[in-house]
């Protein structure tokens, strides 16, 4: 036997949800167009599988955090830029590649211009501005006067302008209906002095539920990242009617019957008010169980509701099984996703972890393996 055909805990991703969840964004922000944001390996999810079924949508551009993830998506033919900030030593190598580059401040713009006329190319880039994000860009303050001297650089075609929002998810937030004011302001003043850019963009996935100002003219690129994967972040609207494209899997690998009194895991948190038929699920905080499940959340097998009982270890995790007396060895077993009534959300799983949904698909482990389903 091949021991990879096999694995013991595994996400399936659901490819038709992702292209019918990249329709439906794309449709809602037409005529702007849509940047997917593939980072951090698609969010864990594997940014060339994602990637291809995106193109096969549609898609005409991603978006990136660093040169190395450029570098992976660069041959599949599109525009690929990087989102964050670029080290004067990663310029020559991303100016080979044709890697659309962002411009956070007026000396890097000069190391572009210059490593771009060395290769006798021009360098494809987009100006960062900071309208309240407060991590990487030119400050909205003088974006003006950096904006001018940046015009006056050769080798570079000056693309897109855009910036980002700290807290779109709060519908109506006061800081992010000023940040479009200031955007879209500064992109007027830009333009009377004869400063165009073809890409505009603000709205990540947040704004684009929450902001539809962020999505108008002159603002005609949108960049979308975990609203592809069904993953609306916790707080705020739902103009977007997504699927989550996720199940994360695993197998029962043990079923047995304690007695009354017998403790459960480490820490011995949960002890047994009866003999109980429990079972052992072959996932833990390694493949991105959050700790919080223990003794909180549950699981589903055959279809039926099964709560973890006792502290998650990093491999296993106890459940009972009292209301599965059909239980058997093997059987497959949902921690996060299903249909229904029954459905175990991202957004569940963050809640009761204290986080957000990012951090929960960002967190599913090496040994899961990322299998893909619905293509
Ligand atoms: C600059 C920038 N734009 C867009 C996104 C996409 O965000 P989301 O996944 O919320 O759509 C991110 C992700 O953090 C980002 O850093």
């Amino acid at each position: 036997m091949n021991p990879s055909t096999h694995p013991r805990v595994w996400v399936d991703i659901d490819l038709a949800r992702l292209r019918d969840n990249y329709r439906h964004i794309a449709e809602t922000v037409a005529p702007a167009q849509v940047i997917g944001i593939l980072k951090a390996d698609a969010y864990g999810l594997g940014c060339l599988p994602i990637a291809r079924v995106l193109i096969g949508a549609g898609i005409t551009r991603f978006g990136v955090a660093d040169p190395g993830e450029a570098f992976q998506l660069a041959p599949l033919g599109l525009p690929v830029q990087i989102l964050g900030a670029v080290l004067p030593r990663e310029i020559p190598d991303l100016v080979r590649h044709g890697i659309v580059m962002p411009i956070t401040d007026l000396p890097i713009a000069q190391e572009i211009s210059h490593e771009a006329g060395r290769q006798g190319k021009t360098a494809r880039c987009h100006i960062k501005i900071d309208t309240g994000m407060g991590r990487l860009g030119i400050p909205i303050t003088t974006a003006l006067d950096v904006i001018r001297s940046i015009h006056a650089l050769p080798n570079l075609e000056l693309e897109g302008i855009y910036t980002h929002f700290p807290m779109a998810d709060r519908e109506g937030n006061a800081m992010t209906r000023r940040q479009v004011k200031d955007f879209r302001r500064l992109l007027q003043q830009l333009e009377s002095r004869g400063h165009v850019f073809p890409c505009c963009h603000m709205a990540n996935s947040d704004a684009i539920n929450n902001f539809p100002q962020a999505v108008r003219k002159p603002l005609n690129w949108v960049r979308t990242g975990i609203n592809l994967y069904g993953v609306c972040d916790s707080e705020g609207g739902r103009r977007l009617h997504l699927r989550s494209v996720l199940t994360l899997k695993t197998r029962l690998v043990a079923l047995r019957e304690l007695e009354e009194g017998s403790t459960i895991g480490y820490g011995a948190t949960y002890r047994l008010p009866r003999r109980m038929r429990i079972g052992t699920i072959s996932a833990g905080y390694a493949d991105g169980l959050p700790l919080a499940l223990s003794n909180r959340g549950y699981v589903l097998i055959r279809g039926r509701a099964c709560p973890i009982i006792g502290r998650l270890s990093m491999d296993y995790t106890t459940v009972s099984l009292e209301q599965v007396p059909d239980a058997e060895l093997g059987d497959e077993v949902i921690c996060l996703g299903g249909e229904g009534p029954q459905e175990i959300t991202v957004d569940s799983w963050a809640q009761l972890k204290g986080t957000h949904p990012y951090d929960i698909i960002c967190s599913f482990g090496n040994r899961v393996r990322r299998c893909y389903t619905g293509d």
